[in-house]
């Protein structure tokens, strides 16, 4: 668990606080960024290790991460708008690659909205190929090994 200035970020404890992320998403994902409402959950969540973000006990953020093997990959990575360029996000990728480097995660990848490609190779991620789009979105891969 990663907590300064009243900011939590852990793993999910329950079943409230899937539902809770699953909410932030909807704001963030479908309704903000118009993703497809049936896309943007899928049978990954089931899997995935959830991360819920806490500011003075609200949740304001997520991030899902899916173990593949010896590798991670980070997905629906979001804060609500009114808490986002406080450095929270920094404080999520942070926990996120901390949490992956303690499971012996030899590749933690992503695909990145094109538009953050610049604020992830911040923390050492580089891209690899070309941009696709996803869910309506310009992406590229990126990595960190
Ligand atoms: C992506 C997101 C979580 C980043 O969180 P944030 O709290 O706004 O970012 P931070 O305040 O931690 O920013 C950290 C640094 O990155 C910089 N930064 C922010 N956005 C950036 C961008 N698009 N490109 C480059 N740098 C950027 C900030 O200026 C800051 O720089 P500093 O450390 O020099 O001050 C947030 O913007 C978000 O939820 N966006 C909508 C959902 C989304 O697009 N998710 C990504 C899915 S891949």
């Amino acid at each position: 668990m990663s907590k300064n200035n009243n900011i939590q970020i852990r793993l999910i404890k329950n079943k409230k606080e899937l539902e809770q992320v699953f909410r932030i998403r909807e704001i963030i994902f479908i309704r903000e960024q118009k993703v497809q409402k049936n896309i943007e959950r899928d049978e990954f969540d089931k899997i995935s290790k959830h991360v819920i973000i806490l500011y003075k006990n609200k949740p304001v953020g997520c991030a899902r991460i899916r173990l593949i093997g010896k590798k991670a990959k980070l997905e629906r990575i979001a804060l609500l708008k009114g808490y986002r360029g406080r450095g929270f996000g920094k404080n999520i990728v942070n926990y996120l690659i901390k949490y992956c480097k303690k499971k012996d995660i030899k590749e933690i990848c992503m695909n990145s909205q094109y538009y953050l490609k610049n604020y992830y190779k911040k923390f050492g991620f580089k891209t690899r190929g070309k941009t696709f789009m996803e869910a309506g979105i310009k992406h590229i891969e990126m990595y960190l090994n």
